[in-house]
């Protein structure tokens, strides 16, 4: 089906939410809101309340909560489509047509396939030389390399026929060529030309096996790295995961889906016998892909590399998967020491410490806590304002999932985690792993003077150790200081970059920073940071500064996210609210 959100949007402006619920629910005006007896609920007093305005119901005794289309949902059990189609019908909005299967598609899979055997061709060839020399780099066996048809895409310069010219001397029309996502069409008249040069090309293959495009892989250090087919007709990059075909086919009850993060991984896995491995090509997980992922396994499990990329994507994944949440259907999360990833862990451990690491994963109630754990550090000297602040976060991500009794035993594992964390203590030895004395004050101050100190320990360990500035400029770049005057010291040391370092400190004294440099060069931070001096290991200080940046840097990506996922509650239509709704379509599909 194509996009429907400009349908939703016309149904959503024409029809009120409380024209709908009205006919259900007596309703109550007040203000821009309405009030009554939730329909979902049996209660005396009406918590139940919607805005015209933004087009949404809640209700805060049981949590029902949605839009137009969730409400026919909920209410009469109809799946998304068919409520659509109901609201649709009432506001006279004329949806777009199902597309059927088309010879067309047909004649895309031929042009793929002939694309990919071509590709083959061209590395087995000589001017493949380059190519396979790459892959046995990567130590890609050449049985393997058939098993996943990997290819060859000629650089321009080896004259080659292009990969259109072969086409269209095969016959095929040229506007199906162009379409085809392989190649590329400028604007102002020029001649088109192959989207894919000078790379090694994966095919990716859609659930029947057919070849629906490619992804590309520059030899070297090229730029960008990995390219993939534009979306067409018969591929879209987000309801398709690479591999998933094959993988599927070796899912056992021991052995579930792995969602590693690129083409490589895959293989490499495929190579040393996991062969349930799949990757997304390039993007975070999407709902279809989760839904695709489902279908097969009820608890796939993400296995993603643990900096600072991998932590956020599992945690993305996270987020996406907690609407969709099922008795049958979750997620499971194991991460892999920063900087590895399956190919290159598998090439240094073994099989066996990889089968450890799958074996160590956690459920995804487990990391999610984690998770905000490590974003909030409540710690047992909240105030109980401060408790009810963590609480209420905890609440915001739990009561994203729609399954009720799902939401229910999380709400249950959570509150006695919540407890647990206050009241036994247990708390305190996950709160903080920097700073060595917990000193008691509120919460608030507590971390704000943590966080800062984390700060400083940045900015010192570079002006004692100015050397590794280079190995950290990017990181550096990404962390927001509180304090304005060392966010601004931070740019100088960034703009100085080309310069020479082994005068910095001079520098900065020279750009006028002399009473910045006196507050963050402060002996008494050498007290938690020793690294942080001058002339001591600057590889420990390195070490160091990464595993701090990282839980800086952590934090403040969590945060985003939540206080985004916050701010989509209110938004009127969006796409959590799309997801929410998706879940409950599958779950209505699944259980009629
Ligand atoms: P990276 O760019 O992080 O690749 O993209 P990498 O793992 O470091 O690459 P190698 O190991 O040096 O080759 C992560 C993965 O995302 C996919 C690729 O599979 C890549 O391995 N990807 C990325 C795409 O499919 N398309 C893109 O446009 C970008
Ligand atoms: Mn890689």
């Amino acid at each position: 089906m194509s996009d429907l959100t400009p349908y939703l949007d016309q149904i959503r402006s024409r029809l009120k939410v409380s024209e709908i619920i009205g006919k259900d629910v007596r309703l109550i005006r007040k203000g821009n809101e309405f009030s009554g007896l939730c329909p979902f609920h049996k209660e005396k007093t009406p918590s139940f309340t919607l805005n015209d305005a933004k087009g949404f119901y809640h209700c805060f005794g049981c949590g029902a909560h949605g839009d137009a289309i969730h409400y026919v949902m909920q209410r009469s059990g109809m799946n998304f489509m068919n409520a659509v189609e109901h609201l649709a019908g009432l506001a006279g909005v004329i949806l777009p047509e199902k597309k059927s299967t088309t010879s067309e598609e047909k004649i895309y899979y031929e042009i793929l396939k002939v694309a990919c055997e071509w590709f083959e061709e061209n590395l087995k060839r000589s001017i493949g030389e380059k190519a396979r020399e790459y892959l046995n780099l990567r130590g890609f066996t050449s049985k393997t390399i058939e098993e996943f048809h990997l290819g060859f895409a000629a650089d321009k310069h080896q004259n080659q026929p292009s990969l259109y010219k072969t086409l269209l001397e095969k016959g095929f029309k040229r506007d199906k060529i162009l379409s085809s996502g392989l190649i590329i069409q400028p604007n102002d008249g020029r001649e088109p030309y192959d989207r894919f040069r000078g790379r090694v090309m994966f095919p990716i293959n859609d659930l029947k096996g057919n070849v629906i495009a490619f992804g590309g892989r520059v030899l070297g250090d090229g730029q960008p790295k990995y390219l993939n087919s534009s979306d067409t007709s018969i591929f879209h990059k987000g309801k398709i995961l690479y591999n998933f075909a094959q993988a599927q086919r070796h899912v056992t009850s021991d052995q579930p889906l792995i969602i590693v993060e690129g083409y490589f991984d895959v293989i490499a896995l495929h190579q040393a016998g996991f062969k349930t491995a799949v990757a997304p090509l390039g993007t975070a997980l999407t709902e279809d892909q989760l839904a695709l992922l489902w279908r097969r396994n009820s608890q796939p499990l993400f296995c993603f590399d643990a900096d600072l990329a991998g932590l956020r994507a599992g945690f993305r994944a996270t987020k996406r998967a907690l609407p969709l949440l099922t008795s049958e259907k979750t997620l499971r999360f194991c991460y892999l020491p920063k900087g590895e990833d399956p190919d290159s862990y598998i090439k240094a451990n073994g099989k066996e410490a990889f089968t450890n690491i799958l074996n160590s994963s956690r459920s995804l109630s487990e990391t999610l806590w984690d998770s905000l754990i490590m974003a909030y550090q409540p710690s047992i000297e909240s105030t109980p304002e401060e408790k009810a602040a963590f609480k209420k976060n905890v609440y915001a991500f739990v009561s994203e999932i729609a399954d009720a009794d799902v939401r229910h035993f999380y709400f249950e594992d959570f509150n006695e985690k919540l407890r647990q964390l206050w009241y036994k203590h247990k708390g305190k030895a996950l709160v903080d792993k920097i700073s060595t004395k917990q000193v008691v004050v509120p919460f608030q101050r507590h971390v704000l003077k943590k966080k800062l100190l984390s700060q400083k320990i940045l900015l010192a360990t570079l002006i004692n150790h100015p050397t590794l500035i280079d190995n950290v400029a990017e990181q550096l770049a990404l962390v927001e200081f509180d304090n304005e005057s060392w966010q601004q010291l931070k740019q100088c040391i960034l703009q100085n970059m080309n310069g020479d370092f082994s005068s910095l400190k001079e520098e900065l004294h020279l750009k006028g920073f002399s009473s910045i440099l006196e507050e963050i060069l402060d002996k008494k931070i050498y007290l938690h940071a020793p690294f942080a001096q001058e002339g001591t290991d600057s590889k420990v200080a390195l070490d160091r500064w990464e595993e701090i940046w990282n839980r800086v840097a952590w934090q403040e990506s969590v945060k985003k996210d939540i206080k985004n996922s916050a701010e989509n509650m209110k938004a009127s239509f969006d796409e959590f609210e799309w997801q929410k709704m998706k879940a409950l379509k599958s779950s209505l599909t699944h259980s009629s």
